[in-house]
């Protein structure tokens, strides 16, 4: 079980991403609903993310071997449709699609980014090159060519858990 955890979510208002867009910025909600940060979406994201202190589980996610659970209690804000995750230890992006929740690598399949990802309009950017993605994986915009893995996804009371 690995309890040391680097996570990132956001949602955007489409008003606010409208508005950023015109300003050439992206926002993201960084983790827990915490801290924010903006970066240019044009160049490598410099790292915005917040470790949490190894040890600490209060955030609500448990990733052990190939199966990530998250508390929902916890990570409240993935209950509304259009937020999501990057659990950057597990290498997973999560999102509440319409209030279905999907899982995805977040392994690149253009040259293998992991962690400079956005999710807006039901698509998956990853930011290193502008590779756009729908909500199942699939390549809607290149460089790459090739789909995201898509991982299981469970929902039991508030609990879900991702099987890779
Ligand atoms: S690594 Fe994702 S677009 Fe290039």
């Amino acid at each position: 079980m690995e309890n040391s955890l680097i996570t990132r979510s956001g949602s955007l208002s489409e008003s606010r991403r409208k508005f950023l867009e015109k300003a050439g910025t992206s926002l993201v909600l960084a983790s827990l609903g915490v801290a924010f940060f903006t970066s240019c979406s044009t160049t490598e994201d410099a790292d915005p993310i917040s470790p949490n202190p190894p040890g600490n589980s209060s955030n609500g996610i448990t990733i052990a071997g190939n199966t990530i659970t998250i508390n929902l209690s916890i990570q409240s804000a993935l209950n509304t449709s259009g937020n999501w995750l990057l659990i950057q230890n597990a290498r997973t992006l999560v999102a509440n699609v319409n209030g279905s929740f999907v899982a995805l690598t977040s392994v690149c399949t253009h040259s293998g980014c992991d962690r400079n990802w956005t999710f807006g309009n039901n698509r998956f950017t990853c930011t290193c090159h502008g590779s756009i993605f729908d909500p199942s994986g699939n390549v809607l915009q290149g460089p790459a060519t090739q789909p995201l893995t898509q991982f299981g996804t469970q929902v039991s009371g508030t609990t879900l858990t991702i099987t890779k």
